[in-house]
């Protein structure tokens, strides 16, 4: 699973009008790389664009519908840990807007001290959110098909000692994601999934780090590794999950760094499986 070198011709590419007409949901919409996608979604032409988060951005969310009247801006507050409320609000979202063709799944926190709640949100907020989407884009269920797009990290890719648990379940959500970009599936389905995984990005997502990590020990190197770090804003990050979506490949993994977005070659492992699988 390591990066193939960046091809030279992966700087990302001005956003064309492919988002036009589209009904996208973006979870983790209130705030950073999620608040980004929702604009730059509705900048590139989407028609209705629902935002799932915990918290309220009343702020930002009149500037959204303000900028945009003749779009539908739909903002739901939930928390994707909560499967049965996620559910509910994908019911609602596909009954409001008809169809639903994008879900861009960005919501997730960073505090590695409180396990449960990692595992709940980043995990099983993903899981939630894909799942309960796959009934109102499915063709085998009457939707049209779409994409799905999944927040990892670089972090999913590359162990780091000092966040294991947020780590694992960036891990996890590639596989996740992977395991159901399946061609068979996407034969009755018509529904793709794709993978991200930014490198370092600024957001509040890292506040107060060394006050949720398990490893007190490893703050000052922590901070070291923090203030060397080449960051990346928000923006940029979601510039490449949009150029993400127009390249629309099924089960790719990209790495999001240095405002550049390129794919990983994922090769097999396990020389038993089964192709048929
Ligand atoms: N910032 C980085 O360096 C970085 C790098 C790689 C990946 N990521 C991933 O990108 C995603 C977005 O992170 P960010 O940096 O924009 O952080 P952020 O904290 O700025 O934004 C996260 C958003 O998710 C929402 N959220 C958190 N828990 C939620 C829940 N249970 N239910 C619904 N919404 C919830 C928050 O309210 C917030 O609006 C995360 O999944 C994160 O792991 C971040």
């Amino acid at each position: 699973m390591k990066p193939q070198g960046i091809p030279p011709n992966t700087t990302i590419n001005q956003t064309k009008m492919s988002f036009r007409g589209k009904n996208a949901v973006v979870t983790g919409g209130a705030g950073g790389i999620g608040l980004q996608v929702s604009k730059q979604l509705l900048s590139a032409g989407a028609a209705k664009v629902a935002i799932i988060d915990l918290q309220d951005n009343l702020e930002e969310f009149v500037k959204l519908r303000a900028a945009h009247p003749t779009q539908s801006v739909m903002i739901i507050k939930m928390d994707v840990a909560n499967k049965k409320g996620v559910e509910a609000t994908f019911e609602e979202i596909a009954k409001t807007f008809g169809n639903i063709d994008i879900v861009v799944n960005v919501a997730g926190i960073f505090n590695d001290k409180d396990v449960q709640r990692t595992l709940l949100v980043n995990l099983g907020g993903i899981i939630n959110s894909t799942l309960s989407a796959l009934p109102y884009m499915g063709k085998d269920n009457g939707g049209k098909g779409g994409i799905v797009v999944n927040m990892s990290s670089v972090v999913g890719l590359d162990p780091m000692f000092i966040i294991p648990v947020y780590g694992a379940t960036k891990a996890g959500i590639i596989n996740f994601t992977r395991c159901l970009a399946n061609e068979k599936y996407y034969q009755r389905s018509g529904i793709k999934f794709v993978t991200v995984c930014p490198g370092a990005t600024m957001t509040d997502m890292f506040t107060n780090f060394t006050e949720k990590i398990i490893f007190p020990e490893t703050s000052d190197e922590t901070y070291r590794i923090l203030d060397r770090l080449n960051k990346q804003s928000a923006a940029d990050v979601s510039r490449c999950i949009l150029n993400v979506l127009e390249k629309d490949k099924n089960g790719a993994v990209y790495v999001i760094e240095g405002k550049r977005v390129y794919p990983l070659e994922m090769k097999p492992q396990w020389t038993g499986k089964e192709q048929a699988l």
